[in-house]
This record gives structure tokens, C-alpha cells and sequence, in this order.
């Protein structure tokens, strides 16, 4: 089983930034975590982290044939990327949407997500181990499928 795990934009300065909403755990910290869960469960994982966008888009048209699902973490980029959420229907490859904070606690324009309706299901809030709970949603997503 290969996944693809997907870092939007501004994740690259975790650890120190917004320390109070973030917390203090590096994204290479995560990385890890991640690697070592997914080398548990017999997982390929692939990972990447962009600021862009377009390039968001362009992985994951590209995971289509090459991996059997996606964990993503859109950023900002959760709240208003059409393009984003269009790329994830498209592909129709099952998807975990994750995020660090509890986007419904905080400002009101992140309590909508523009992915969450196309997307298997949703993690937030629980810092690091967010993406930790969501490979091993989508690892049972895919084996159950
Ligand atoms: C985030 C929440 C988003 O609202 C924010 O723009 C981020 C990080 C999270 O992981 O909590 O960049 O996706």
C-alpha cells in the first residue's frame, strides 16, 4: 500500500510558528512520527509540504495510479481552494483531511472547509498526532474499501 501525506502552505514553519495555536512539535518532528507509524503498518508513505496552490493540485492529480489514498492538511488553503477540493473529486482516490488545531474553536472564517465535503472524513485538532490518527483512518479506509 502506498499514501500520499500532503503539507500545505505555512506548515513548514511549525515549531515555531504560532506556537500558542500549533504548538512547538517541528514538521520534520511530524515527519517522522509519521514515517515510523506508517513503517508499523506496512505503509509506503510519500510526503510532501508546498506553498503553492498550484502545485497541491498537480500532486494530487498525479497520485492518481501511483498511491491508494491521501492525507492532506490544505492550510489555509482548507477554507477557499476550489481548486483544491475539484482535484480531490476528480481523482476520487479516498482522502483524510487533518489539521492541528480545531479549526471550529477558532476565527468564524475557518469553521468552513471547502474540502471536507469531498474528502472521506475530517481530523482536527489534535496537534501532531492529527496526522498520526489520519494515516490510520485512511490505511483502514483502504483496506476495508
Ligand atoms: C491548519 C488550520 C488552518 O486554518 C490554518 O490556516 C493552517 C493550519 C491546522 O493544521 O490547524 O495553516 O490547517
Amino acid at each position: 500500500m502506498r499514501i500520499l501525506l500532503i503539507h500545505g502552505p505555512n506548515l513548514n514553519l511549525l515549531g515555531s510558528r504560532e506556537t500558542d495555536v500549533y504548538g512547538r512539535e517541528t514538521l520534520e518532528s511530524i515527519n517522522q512520527r509519521c514515517l515510523q507509524l506508517a513503517g508499523e503498518l506496512g505503509v509506503e508513505t510519500e510526503i510532501r509540504q508546498t506553498n503553492s496552490e498550484g502545485e497541491i493540485v498537480d500532486l494530487i492529480q498525479s497520485a492518481a495510479g501511483s498511491f491508494e489514498g491521501i492525507v492532506i492538511n490544505p492550510g489555509a488553503y482548507t477554507h477557499y481552494s476550489y481548486a483544491i477540493r475539484d482535484a480531490l473529486a476528480a481523482v476520487k482516490l479516498p482522502a483524510v483531511e487533518v489539521h492541528l488545531s480545531n479549526i471550529y474553536t477558532r476565527e468564524d472564517f475557518r469553521h468552513t472547509s471547502v474540502i471536507a465535503p469531498v474528502a472521506s472524513g475530517q481530523i482536527s485538532g489534535f496537534g501532531g498526532d492529527s496526522y498520526l490518527l489520519g494515516i490510520r483512518a485512511l490505511v483502514g479506509l483502504i483496506k476495508h474499501a
